[in-house]
C-alpha cells in the first residue's frame, strides 16, 4: 500500500515557496521528467541537496545514479567553479543528455561522468568525498551504503533518496517486495551505525541525511 508522505497541501505550499528557481535549463530538465515519467529527485529535494552541500562547504560530491543530471544541476551549483561532482549512470544516453543540459547551464566543467555501475565507479575513484549521494536501484541500497560509508569524510554527509518508498517501508504499507525490504534494511543499518548521525526528511519520497562523526 502506498500513501502520500507529505500532505499535498503542504507539498504545494513548499513548491510555491521554491518557485523562484526559474533557470530555463532547470525548467527544461523538469519538463523532460514530466514528459518521460523519469524519476528525478524533484524541486524540493533538489533545493535541499544544494542547501546541504552549501552548509558543509562541499567541493567533492559523488553521485550514485545521476540520470540526465537533474540532481547534479543542484550539486554543481553548490560546489562552485573549483568543485567537482562525480556523476554515474549505467545508461550512456543519460550521460549525453546531462552533458547537453549542464553545458547549457555553464557547469559541465565541474562534472566527471562515468557510464558504469555506480558502485564500480566509486571503487575506482580515489579519496573521500564531502557528500556521497545514493540514488541507485533500490534493492542495492544496503550494499551501496556499506560501500559508500567509508568514502564520506569525517563531517561529510551520506545522502540517500526514496528512503520512505511511498510509505511501503512502514508496517502499515509494507508489501514485502525486494525493494521495500532492501530500503528498510538500509535505513536500519544507517541509523544503527555509531559513526553517523542520521535523519530522514519526509519530503517527496523521503531523503536520508547521515553525517559522519
Ligand atoms: C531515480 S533516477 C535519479 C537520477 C538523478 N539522481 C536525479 O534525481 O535526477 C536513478 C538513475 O540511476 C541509474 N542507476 C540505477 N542504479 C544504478 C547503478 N547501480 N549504477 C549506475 N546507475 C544506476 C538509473 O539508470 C537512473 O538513471
Amino acid at each position: 500500500m502506498t500513501f502520500d508522505i507529505l500532505d499535498p497541501r503542504i507539498d504545494t505550499y513548499l513548491k510555491q515557496l521554491n518557485a523562484k528557481h526559474d533557470d530555463p535549463v532547470l525548467l527544461a530538465m523538469e519538463a523532460r521528467a514530466e514528459e518521460h515519467d523519469f524519476p528525478i529527485v524533484g524541486r524540493l529535494c533538489g533545493a535541499f541537496l544544494e542547501a546541504m552541500a552549501l552548509t558543509i562547504g562541499a567541493k567533492k560530491v559523488f553521485e550514485m545514479g545521476s540520470g540526465y543530471g537533474y540532481s547534479a544541476w543542484w550539486f554543481t551549483r553548490a560546489v562552485g567553479p573549483d568543485g567537482t561532482v562525480w556523476c554515474t549512470d549505467g545508461k550512456a544516453e543519460n550521460r549525453d543528455l546531462a552533458e547537453q543540459y549542464l553545458t547549457e547551464a555553464g557547469r559541465w566543467d565541474r562534472v566527471e561522468y562515468a557510464v558504469s555501475w555506480a558502485q564500480e565507479a566509486l571503487m575506482v575513484t580515489e579519496g573521500t568525498f564531502d557528500i556521497v549521494y545514493n540514488d541507485v536501484v533500490k534493492d542495492q541500497y544496503p550494499d551501496t551504503w556499506l560501500l559508500a560509508k567509508d568514502r564520506v569524510r569525517p563531517g561529510g554527509l551520506y545522502i540517500c533518496d526514496n528512503v520512505l518508498w511511498s510509505g511501503r517501508v512502514t508496517d502499515e504499507g509494507y508489501d514485502a517486495s525486494d525493494s521495500s525490504e532492501a530500503i528498510r534494511r538500509h535505513n536500519e543499518l544507517v541509523f544503527a551505525d555509531s559513526e553517523f548521525d542520521a535523519f530522514i526528511l519526509p519530503v517527496r519520497d523521503g531523503v536520508l541525511v547521515a553525517r559522519r562523526r
